[in-house]
């Protein structure tokens, strides 16, 4: 999550004025084969996260909303709500629990404080072929959390799940069985920056090894982590270390070779950040209108598309190229194995 709750303007601006960005699209690796644009939503509506089932479909959470789409990227024209939350006007963090079922963060979109952060269960387990209607439960609410944003699981057959609090500098842990829930992760490199009059900090989490790797969006100007954690309960083994220091970024997904590809949200881009810490923007950059607010990534999870990442952008909703239009949120499929990944 990056803007809706945070009105950015002035963050917009002084990026823009230190960069002389042109009115035309300029990617830096040609659309096709590599990249295809595979779905554009209407304007104004913000993908936030998205999910790869065990079946290849997506799953796709939008700020702008309660309704989880799904999108098959083997046809990928139409994109079905298949869930739509009560009570809550935006969605951010999903993550598998158990196989094809995943947890969702529902919550307030800053107009309506009264709305509690809540986490969602969406079961795909009895969905016949065809028919992607899940079946929902509330697992926790979460009163005591600020802005709850990216999720992860801890570890296959745990029933724990994490959660990032962007304005508390936490990771949250939720039991998925009873509901309980509690600060599991506590450390400096969580918290919140502030810069331009905005303040987030811990975004994108995901477990690489017996290490939460996660991203900072701006604490000292926007970082790359990892923390060791005990894989059982969650709780930190050490303290957090920087692998980068990578400027500006949101979510992110983690390869085999355990490299991250980390979404730049306003800066239009995509980096690939080695374990050694080196890195560099592979996919679209400042002038990218195809990477326009790059928010989240995953992998395929069929054989055909494992090596695909999809990569989700809230359309530039927050930061409309010079000279282009604002378009719909996307989804983009890049061939990794084309691009050095
Ligand atoms: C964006 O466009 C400007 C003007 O053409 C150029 O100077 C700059 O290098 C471009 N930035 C990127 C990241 O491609
Ligand atoms: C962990 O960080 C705390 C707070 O900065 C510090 O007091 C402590 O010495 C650190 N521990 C290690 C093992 O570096
Ligand atoms: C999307 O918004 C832009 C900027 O307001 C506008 O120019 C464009 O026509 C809109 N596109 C659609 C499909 O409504």
């Amino acid at each position: 999550m990056f803007f809706r709750f945070l009105a950015t303007v002035s963050l917009l601006n002084q990026i823009r004025n230190s960069h002389a960005a042109p009115a035309s699209e300029i990617d830096r690796y040609p659309i096709a084969p590599a990249i295809r644009i595979l779905h554009q939503f209407p304007n104004l509506t913000s993908i936030e996260n998205i999910a790869a089932r065990p079946n290849g479909k997506l799953l796709l959470t939008p700020l702008t909303s309660s309704s989880v789409y799904s999108l098959d990227p083997t046809s990928p024209a139409v994109a079905n709500i298949i869930y739509t939350f009560p009570n809550a006007n935006t969605l951010l963090g999903i993550t598998e629990y158990e196989p094809d079922v995943f947890a969702v963060v529902a919550g307030p979109d800053g107009s309506n404080p009264a709305i509690p952060w809540v986490i969602w269960s969406l079961d795909f387990r009895k969905c016949v072929t065809g028919n992607d209607v899940p079946e929902a439960h509330k697992i926790a609410t979460l009163p005591k959390a600020l802005l709850v944003n990216g999720l992860t699981h801890l570890a296959p057959g745990s029933p724990w799940i994490l959660a990032a609090d962007s304005q508390l500098g936490v990771i949250w842990r939720i039991n998925t069985k009873t509901g309980r829930y509690e600060i599991a992760i506590s450390d400096l490199l969580l918290a919140p920056g502030t810069a331009f009059g905005i303040t987030l900090g811990v975004n994108g989490i995901r477990i690489s090894g017996h290490h939460l790797s996660f991203t900072n969006s701006l604490l000292e100007g926007g970082l790359f982590a990892k923390i060791p954690i005990n894989l059982i309960t969650g709780a930190p083994l050490g303290n957090a270390t920087i692998i980068a220091r990578n400027g500006v970024c949101d979510d992110f997904a983690i390869d085999t070779k355990g490299n991250a590809w980390v979404t730049q949200n306003v800066l239009n881009g995509v980096q690939l950040i080695k374990p050694d810490g080196s890195f560099s923007v592979v996919l679209g950059g400042l002038n990218s209108t195809v990477f326009e607010g790059a928010t989240s990534a995953v992998f395929g999870r069929t054989v055909k598309d494992r090596k695909t990442l999809y990569v989700s952008t809230n359309g530039g909703s927050g930061i409309p190229i010079p000279g282009t239009f604002r378009v719909g949120g996307t989804v983009v499929a890049v061939d990794t194995t084309r691009i050095g990944g």
